[in-house]
């Protein structure tokens, strides 16, 4: 092997095998020095051979922001960040039969009718049982082109030759690549196709939109393995049994994450829910014990849902803990709180605590409401009438100001109801037409609510 080269000219960064006190190359006196080496040594490591110098630029830029598509269906793109930029990667996860599919068939059709050339590859279904959706959906008219296909090497072959602006791959699961030994659906083939697919992506500036299914069980790898990969991670959810679909923004290199769009199933496709608030508020009736809405923020929309609670003797000796919609530790340190700071125990009663309409809340905001529908449904007293909750609740019993106040009084306010019951301190408050009821602390908001508590 030849012995690399260890002298560098500093002014001229030619390269000699060794020193002398004139650089050949540029002519200056004394400007070679001896290269140490990149790195410290070892097997792997990258020894003393350079590579080269890397461009480097400054934060400026001149370059507009990337051109969107729309849609028109604008509870997706509000969740793409204001519709679809070119030569993206985006992964859209979700339960099987959850509406994947179906989604990304209207949104195909919506895109195609909007003038992008767009191209549907399904690997689950056959072409037939993809028209036959269409056909219910309304859809046969839009210019998709469409494909039964699992064979990698042939999808990028076709996508090359046939320059789509958007290609949806149905599933990524089921997507094989002949380079790799592992049966479809693996770890290996997983990532593998889902590499394929970005760096096409980005070479030809098509924009590819990914189904990826979540698994429960180990065999077959989920959309986790692949969301480094994409430049866009949307997840489906909703529970089975209610008809409301959320699609949720939680990577989004082109806007912010966090976002949702809310859908409806329906026996025409997926609908958008324009004002989610008044959907999940409208199975609502007369305040009861152990229900409060609560006024919470998803992305930049505030959306307003009910909290139920049931809390009832328990006849086990380890009393139960549900919930469905929130996350389960935090509800044993609302409980551990409000024993500790509030004194009221709930030691022997089991405690169940449902978002209604299928939804899920990750706020900490929904603190309060949470603990006002614990103590409602434990005191079996209703909270007033047309009042909204919400505020994060600290070790301490302290509440703290929720980010957004304004946005979600607004909200309140714009569905009728009169009083919100909420932390004190942050900005302040003033919305006409609500009354802010604000409270510093979790015992004085037992006080102020349920009398002594
Ligand atoms: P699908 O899009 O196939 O789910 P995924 O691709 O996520 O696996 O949706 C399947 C479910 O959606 C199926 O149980 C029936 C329901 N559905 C409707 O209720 N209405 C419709 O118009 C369509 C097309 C599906
Ligand atoms: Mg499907």
């Amino acid at each position: 092997m030849a012995k690399s080269p260890s002298f560098t000219c500093t002014a001229c960064g030619a390269t000699h095998t060794k020193w002398s006190g004139r650089c050949d190359a540029c002519g200056d006196w004394n400007t070679i020095v001896e290269d140490a080496g990149l790195s410290a040594g070892g097997k792997k490591s990258l020894g003393a051979n350079r590579g080269s110098a890397i461009q480097l630029t400054d934060l400026q830029t001149e370059e507009s922001p990337p051109p969107r598509t729309h849609s028109g269906i604008d509870e997706l793109d509000r969740v793409l960040g204001g519709g679809l930029v070119p030569a993206s990667a985006l992964l859209v996860g979700g339960d099987p039969g959850i509406g994947k599919s179906t989604l990304l068939l209207q949104a195909a059709a919506e895109f195609a009718r909007a003038g992008v050339k767009t191209i549907y590859v399904s690997g689950e279904e056959a072409t037939a049982q993809v028209r036959m959706r269409a056909k219910r959906l309304g859809l046969s008219d839009a210019p998709v082109q469409l494909a039964s296909e699992t064979n990698l090497r042939n999808i990028l072959t076709t996508l090359e030759a046939e320059k789509p602006g958007l290609a949806i791959i149905d599933s990524i699961q089921t997507m094989w690549s002949d380079t790799v030994d592992s049966a479809p659906g693996s770890v290996s083939q997983v990532r593998s196709a889902a590499h394929e697919l970005t760096t096409f992506a980005k070479r030809k500036g098509v924009s590819v939109i990914l189904v990826g299914h979540v698994t429960k069980d180990g065999q077959i790898a989920g959309p986790r393995v692949v969301e480094h990969m994409v430049d866009t991670v949307l997840y489906f959810e909703g529970e089975r049994g209610h008809q409301f679909r959320i699609l949720r923004a939680v990577k989004n290199r082109f806007g912010p994450a966090d976002e949702i769009g809310v859908f409806e199933m329906t026996g025409r496709g997926l609908e958008q829910v324009t004002n989610p608030s008044a959907l999940f508020l409208s199975e609502r009736g007369k305040p009861s014990a152990g229900s409060v809405v609560f006024a919470g923020i998803e992305g930049t929309r505030p959306v307003l849902v009910e909290l139920q609670a049931l809390v009832a003797p328990s006849p086990h000796s380890q009393p139960r803990r549900t919930v469905v919609g929130w996350d389960g530790g935090r509800l044993a340190m609302i409980l551990a709180v409000l024993e500790a700071r509030c004194g009221i125990p709930f030691a022997g009663l089991d405690v169940y605590l449902n978002v209604a309409g299928g939804m899920k809340i990750s706020e900490p905001a929904a603190d309060l409401a949470v603990a006002a529908a614990l103590l409602s449904a434990r005191e079996d007293a209703a909270l007033p009438e047309g009042a909204v909750v919400f505020g994060e609740i600290s070790l301490s019993g302290a509440l703290r100001p929720a980010p957004q106040t304004e946005n979600r009084l607004k909200e309140a306010q714009k569905l009728g109801f009169t009083t919100a019951l909420a932390p004190a301190g942050g900005k302040a408050i003033e919305t006409s037409g609500i009354k802010v009821q604000q409270m510093h602390d979790l015992t004085s908001f037992v006080g102020e609510v349920f009398g002594a508590g």
